[in-house]
């Protein structure tokens, strides 16, 4: 692959700025000790969705600690990006479907290749939250990934619009998401109690995370899990 490097955090080569980085998972999730490893295009000059953000590394992390919960499973991952989480999840047994921006070509081809690369099977489909184009009537996941999804407030209602509608077509579902806490738990409280949803699991992400990985990253990063509430759809 031409003008591309490799690494943990490869030097990024200057005429592309296109990276592959290295994603350990298990044994003591080194390069010399583990059980799987994920390769990510990654190109830092270009769009959002070109990059592993931090949250995505952490949502990783815990679908392969909870890898058997995930075998089997259909999942799909909104605002995938890179999609870290979701390789991890099609890895370990899962039948995935990676999404992002439906008009976003660039990012939606890297993540055609990096599945390529990593000689994963996934769908790849375009979806915009709050659209309602066809291929979302078809999608019926047990488990729905969204790593660094809640970060441009203009785009909550959309996105949990798009949450909601997946989780009341597939019952039983749940989503879960990891996030920046940069305003405290309020602002998905609020947004869980707007659209009729309640709150299974809400972890600190840093509590699982192997320590090799913690070291490099940083901020207030927490996991939540995600359904809809029953009781409050009566
Ligand atoms: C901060 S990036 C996170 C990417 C990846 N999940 C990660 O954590 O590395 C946000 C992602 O959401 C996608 N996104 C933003 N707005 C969107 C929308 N309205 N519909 C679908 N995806 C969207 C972006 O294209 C981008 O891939």
């Amino acid at each position: 692959m031409e003008g591309v490097a490799f690494g943990a955090r490869a030097a990024a080569v200057p005429a592309r700025m296109t990276t592959v980085s290295r994603h350990y998972f298990g044994g003591d999730a080194s390069e010399s000790d583990h059980d799987l490893r994920v390769d990510i295009i990654e190109n830092i000059e270009e769009d959002y969705g070109m990059f592993v953000w931090p949250c995505s590394i952490i949502l990783a992390e815990y679908v392969w600690q909870q890898r058997s919960r995930f075998s089997g499973s259909k999942v799909v991952e909104l605002g995938a990006g890179t999609s870290l989480p979701g390789l991890v999840a099609a890895k370990v047994g899962a039948d995935v479907t990676l999404t992002d921006i439906a008009h976003n070509t660039e990012v939606l081809n890297n993540i055609r290749r990096i599945c390529t690369l990593n000689d994963a099977s996934c769908t790849v489909s375009g979806l915009t939250w709050g659209d309602w184009d066809e291929p979302i009537f078809d999608l019926h996941p047990d488990i729905i990934l969204g790593a660094d999804v809640l970060y441009d407030s203009a785009n909550f209602d959309d996105l949990f619009a798009t949450v909601t509608f997946l989780l009341e077509n597939s019952p039983g579902a749940v989503f879960i998401t990891t996030y920046h806490n940069r305003s405290g738990h309020h602002l998905i409280e609020f947004l869980m109690v707007k659209w009729g949803l309640k709150c299974l699991k809400l972890l600190d992400g840093f509590s699982f995370l192997p320590s090799c990985k913690a070291a490099s990253l940083q901020g207030n990063i927490q996991l939540v899990e995600i359904a809809l509430d029953k009781e409050k759809r009566k």
